[in-house]
């Protein structure tokens, strides 16, 4: 038995093959240091309901609550899979762990690494430039205009009674009326804000100015819950007196991440607005195939890379395995500091350096930053520096 256990949720499409290349680093630490990875595969996905008519086996949801410290999940979405009820199939798990775990913030750093080509005016960051690209985008995970679509899978995931969303009648309106709540609360805000000061706390600030800076995003000119939002966000911001904060509306804040990112540290936003914002923050980073994420709560955490399961490149070997080694690295840095982990956070700055050092050469590249290797090949290469890297510390 290894010291730390962990489910790994292949998914669909390319989630299967970019958990192969996660796994290969988490087996890797295994052997060249102290720590121990007990891994579990755990079969799951909007593929394998259309073939099995089930989202993942029974009592999977409870496995990867209590019986694993992390989880790393590849990717869930197959062409056509849908619930009866018009749900994604596979939902049970991403949006059942999301919200049955009550992992309330989905954490993704957004950093352009030397070597990689930024994707809007096509300029690569030399080594003597400063940063241009280097935030944190925290997403409220759990409520939102995702809430009844979160809840009734969750509630599926547990086996409990269906979530039916609250009747609300719109006698003004004409046709066929579809409704979707969006349920926005302190608490849910507080603690998603207060995290991202948190992580404020632990890094260097802006790019371009190096002050530390908190900010919201929101569209309270317009929304009462985004009004609730930025009142809580007030709150919180009164116990961090070192770090200053900002305001943006998300239309504005789509336009100013795209002309000057470097401005930003770390933003907090609601749930579709931070779903949406991160796809386009990708593309300042080299694209979604860079772009990791951690979907964390106060007990539970599961990391996957934010890029979907892209069924047309599915079972070619193909994709960019980085988005998922650099999920890898903020799962081991999250189990650094929750179990106070020095080697954990070691391990965890490895990755980094071994991702960066591998771009910043070059040499092995898949299709999406300009080269023609193969996933499997960019893992392995990923691979064989860490153990270097981690048989030398
Ligand atoms: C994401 C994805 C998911 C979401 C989908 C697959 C349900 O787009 O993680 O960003 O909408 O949250
Ligand atoms: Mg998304």
């Amino acid at each position: 038995m290894g010291d730390y256990r962990i489910a790994i949720l292949p998914g669909d499409g390319t989630g299967r093959e970019v958990a192969i290349e996660a796994s290969k680093i988490l087996n890797t630490i295994s052997d060249k240091t102290n720590i121990g990875f007990d891994l579990t595969e755990i079969a799951c996905g909007g593929q394998l309901y259309k073939e099995t008519g089930k989202e993942w086996a029974e009592g999977s949801f409870e496995f990867c609550r209590d019986e694993s410290d992390a989880i790393f999940l590849g990717a869930i979405g197959h062409p056509g899979a849908f619930l009866p009820n018009g749900d994604l199939a596979g939902g049970s798990v991403i949006l059942g762990l999301r919200s049955g775990l009550d992992l309330y913030a989905n954490v993704r750093p957004v950093k352009l690494f030397n070597g990689v080509m930024h994707k809007v005016h096509g300029k690569f960051r030399q080594i003597w430039e400063p940063e241009m690209v280097d935030m944190t985008i925290l997403r409220e995970n759990t409520e939102g205009l995702y809430h009844s679509l979160l809840k009734r899978a969750s509630n599926r995931a547990q086996g409990l009674e269906d979530y039916v969303v609250p009747e609300v009648e719109f006698p003004d309106l004409q046709g066929e009326v579809v409704y979707d709540p969006r349920p926005i609360s302190s608490h849910g805000t507080e603690r998603l804000v207060r995290m991202g000061f948190e992580i404020a706390k632990t890094r260097n600030g802006a790019p371009s100015d190096g002050v530390s800076r908190v900010s919201c995003i929101d569209k309270s000119n317009v929304t009462r819950g985004c009004q609730l939002f930025r009142r809580t966000f007030d709150q919180v911001a009164s116990n961090y007196t070192g770090i200053s904060t900002d305001y943006g509306y998300i239309d504005a804040f789509t336009q100013w991440l795209t002309r000057t990112p470097e401005h930003y540290d770390v933003v907090v936003t609601s749930n579709m607005f931070g779903d949406i914002a991160t796809d386009l923050a990708a593309v300042l980073q080299g694209g979604m195939g860079m772009a990791g994420s951690g979907n964390i709560g106060d007990d539970h955490a599961f990391f996957e890379p934010v890029h979907g399961s892209s069924p047309k490149y599915a079972g070619m070997n193909k994709v960019n395995p980085i988005a998922s080694i650099n999920s890898v690295q903020m799962m081991m840095d999250w189990l650094g500091r929750k179990n106070g982990s020095q080697e954990l956070l070691d391990v965890a700055s490895s990755i980094e350096t071994c991702v960066a050092q591998h771009l910043a050469e070059g040499k092995y590249l898949t299709y999406d930053l300009g080269g023609d290797s193969s996933c499997s090949q960019v893992g392995d290469m990923i691979t064989q520096r860490l153990a270097k890297t981690l048989s030398e510390n």
